[in-house]
């Protein structure tokens, strides 16, 4: 069902995850990771601050889809940046997880004079092999230059808000340019998007829905996505995008939709 992306280390990540961002109980949580995994999803994206890793790993506990099997994407929350309490939130939300190694761990934003040393604990934990891949979300340009100028290893990924009113043109051909698998968060805008009329009638034409179309736009543009739905339905509809092919003229039209527009901070603009 799912293909993927290979990072510059080699490591294969799923073109396709789900996000758990806003699920906050584990009824809600574990429903959602058992309804994707369920559905063929293989990566599961979630972050210390979602206050979820522990519902996160106990529907993979009860799932029968093995560990090895799925690609599970965690991040460090803003205040615990720096060398060693990167360390310790590594640590804690693997035990939350329940799991002795992760595929990918993120620095969840660019704290302002920490994210460095926060990314020396990733390189850490990379070489000490407690984690598959490591990466950053939220960074412009400049913080990824800035950070690149000191670091030993480049970071796999960066997840940024990427939809078609944000379609992060420039970020992007940056990162390929360097070989930094991009990511989007709040693929479907949050949901907003979902009304479109350039996005529906495009769909319609597919005879798929809003989100497929625009989830179909990330793969094709070689951009990792992770839809957030908490309902089995949707997840399985987010899922099933693998079977059309959207045209050039359609690619295009969901190109020029862009506006740089965000429905979340600015990375540079962040009350940390
Ligand atoms: P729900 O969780 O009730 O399905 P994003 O990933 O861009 O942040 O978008 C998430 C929002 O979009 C959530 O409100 C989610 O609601 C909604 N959503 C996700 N998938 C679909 C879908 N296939 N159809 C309609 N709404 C969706």
């Amino acid at each position: 069902l799912i293909e993927g992306a290979t990072l510059h280390n080699g490591v294969n990540m799923p073109w396709l995850g789900l996000g758990v961002w806003k699920m906050a109980n584990d009824e809600e949580v574990m429903t959602a990771v058992k309804g994707a995994l369920g559905a063929g999803y293989r990566s599961i994206d979630t972050a210390a601050v979602y206050k979820n890793e522990e519902g996160v790993g106990k529907a993979i506990k009860q799932s029968d889809v093995p560990r090895d099997d799925i690609f599970l994407t965690t991040k460090v929350w803003n205040s615990d940046q720096g060398y060693d309490s990167t360390l310790e939130a590594f640590e804690a939300s693997c035990q939350r997880l329940g799991v002795d190694y992760l595929d990918l761990y993120l620095v969840h934003w660019p704290v302002e004079g920490k994210y460095k040393e926060t990314w020396r604990a990733l390189e850490k934990l990379y070489t000490d092999g407690k984690v598959r891949a490591v990466g950053v979300c939220n960074f412009h340009t400049h913080h990824l230059k800035d950070l690149l100028a000191e670091s030993k290893i480049k970071p796999m990924v960066n997840q940024v808000e990427c939809h078609p009113l944000l379609n992060q043109k420039e970020l992007h051909d940056f990162c390929r340019a360097e070989g930094i698998q991009l990511e989007a968060w709040s693929p479907l805008g949050q949901g907003h998007l979902l009304e479109d009329p350039t996005i529906k009638d495009i769909a319609s034409k597919y005879g798929k829905t809003p989100a497929q179309a625009i989830i179909r736009w990330d793969l094709q543009r070689g951009i990792v996505t992770i839809p957030k739905s908490s309902n089995p339905n949707r997840i399985g509809q987010n899922g099933d995008v693998f079977d059309f092919e959207l045209s050039k003229e359609d690619m295009d039209h969901i190109d020029a939709l862009n506006k740089n527009e965000r429905y979340g901070p600015d990375p540079d603009h962040f009350d940390f």
